[in-house]
């Protein structure tokens, strides 16, 4: 057996000039298992015929001969032009390598966990990963086919042309200079909120907003109300710092402020998302806004707004934000701009009142700030050159169209099954079950089908009587809602089917 040297994909191809087996069938079989172990991963490039002859000894024909065989088996691809590459179907259809046995370990040490996260990770649930890729009816994700990447692509570009000392060492401790005064003006003009560039700090994304604030105003045990059903990612935070939540019932009007005192007259801090609730869409009324205000007064407590989603209204004009009306300083507004922009930029910002600036801005100082300066300047010069108001206002069109989109198809498609209520902002809405389905079933059998649909029970603290599926339109493109409502009613058909023949 000789065994030819040249790189390391030729070291392992091994060629028995004796063998029975013709040598084109023997470098035929070594490069399909290469191929089928994943040794040379779909999509690689193999090396040219005359590259391997030359190589392992042999002559081009043969190698071609060899070469021929699996591109006669769909293994490999010939480009003209550009060369032979392995299959991307391996990717898919590749066997599974023999299991290795591990090496038996010793039995893991039980951790042991601060007070605050020992709680909090037995309240975790929600094990399913955030949704990379949109499709229907996904929450999570703005529309990706409508972003301007190449206005984009420009700015990122002419920004790593730029000064680069100003962003390569560690930036400023609260967040990029320029895009904190972008977002102060931006909110000045858009949300109403009377706010200065001192009052903004950079986090990575709202997530971290509420980790923060949590962990700075709230000491475990301390009771925080929150919406039910209600946000995860926040839920999530603040448990993490230890808080109580205490859960508010919901209903047309936003958070129901009368139950949240019966509750925990002694609160400390009030989560809401009053443009826009999360995952109901309500709108927290006047009256309401009014009323947290007051009892938040009363209680010397912190309440915060997210504004996750709030410039997306196409239908009604929006209320102001709770912020606006804040005379007494106790609104944090937190925003992101995983909706307004994309998620994967990890941005997000807090708005504090003066009574905390200083404590923040002596915090932001004492750790390390985690979002790349880079992609701050650049979604600042994005906001100062207008492109983000111009954005925001297309994806107003966008988001109206998609939201008539499902209403239209659930009207044809889902009469009787699932009461799709109509959204003035936004980019999910909810769709209601009715009483003998189970929500949770039903987002099992159309996730089979790869539709995905929230229960509503997956942002509850506590059961809440609701029965539903938050339906995301934003993200998805029209006929692709049209063929998910499509799905969804046969998912509901069929699990409505032995319910009427019995
Ligand atoms: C209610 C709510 N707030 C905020 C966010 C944004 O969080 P982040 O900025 O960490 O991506 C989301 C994301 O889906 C959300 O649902």
């Amino acid at each position: 057996m000789v065994k030819r040297a040249g790189g390391a994909l030729l070291l392992s191809i091994a060629i028995d000039p004796d063998s029975a087996r013709p040598i084109s069938t023997q470098l035929y079989v070594s490069l399909r298992d290469l191929m089928l172990s994943g040794a040379i991963a779909a999509g690689q490039r193999l090396p040219a015929s005359r590259t391997l002859a030359r190589d392992l000894g042999l002559s081009r024909t043969t190698v071609i001969d060899a070469f021929d065989r699996l591109i006669a088996e769909g293994l490999v691809e010939s480009r003209v032009g550009s060369g032979t590459f392995v299959s991307d179907v391996l990717s898919r259809e590749r066997p599974r390598a023999p299991a290795i046995e591990p090496p038996a370990l010793p039995a893991p040490r039980k951790a042991s966990l601060s007070k605050a996260m020992g709680w909090a990770v037995n309240r975790f649930s929600d094990r399913s990963r955030l949704p990379h890729v949109p499709r229907a009816f996904i929450t999570a994700l703005p529309a990706f086919d409508a972003f301007p990447m190449a206005q984009w692509a420009r700015l990122v570009a002419k920004h790593w042309r730029g000064a680069r000392e100003e962003v390569m060492g560690y930036g400023a401790a609260a967040g990029h200079p320029g895009l904190r005064e972008a977002i102060a003006a931006h909110l000045r003009a858009n949300r109403g909120i009377a706010c200065e560039r001192e009052q903004i700090f950079i986090t990575g994304g709202a997530q971290q907003a509420f980790h923060l604030i949590g962990s700075v105003l709230l000491n475990p045990g301390d009771k925080a109300w929150f919406e039910n059903p209600g946000a995860i990612g926040a839920r999530n935070s603040l448990w993490a710092c230890g808080a109580d939540l205490v859960p508010v019932p919901v209903d047309q009007e936003g958070l129901r402020v009368d139950e949240g005192l019966k509750r925990a007259p002694d609160f400390r801090l009030a989560f809401v998302t009053p443009s826009h609730h999360q995952p109901l869409g309500h709108i927290l009324s006047l009256e309401r806004r009014l009323a947290l205000l007051r009892s938040a007064e009363q209680a010397g407590a912190w309440i915060v707004e997210d504004d996750y989603d709030g410039e997306f209204f196409f239908g009604r004009r929006p209320l102001p934000t709770l912020k606006s009306v804040d005379r007494a300083g106790q609104v944090i507004y937190v925003g992101t701009f995983s909706k307004s922009l994309f998620p994967a930029l990890r941005l997000g910002f807090m708005l504090v009142p003066p009574s905390l600036v200083d404590t923040f801005a002596k915090l932001s100082s004492a750790f390390v700030q985690g979002v790349p300066t880079s992609v701050q300047a650049v979604v600042a010069e994005f906001i100062e050159e207008g492109l983000f108001a111009t954005h925001i206002r297309r994806m107003r069109r966008i988001y109206q169209e998609r939201h008539e989109a499902l209403c239209d198809a659930a009207k044809r498609d889902l009469a009787g099954l699932l009461d799709v209520a109509p959204t003035d902002s936004g980019l999910h809405t909810i769709g209601r079950l009715d009483r003998g389905f189970s929500e949770i079933a039903v987002a099992r059998a159309a996730a089979e089908r790869n539709i995905v649909v929230s229960p509503i029970a997956r942002f509850s603290i506590e059961p809440t009587g609701d029965n539903g599926l938050v339906l995301g339109f934003g993200g998805v493109k029209p006929a692709e809602i049209k063929a998910g409502v499509a799905v969804l009613a046969e998912v509901l058909d069929a699990l409505a089917l032995p319910r009427r023949r019995a």
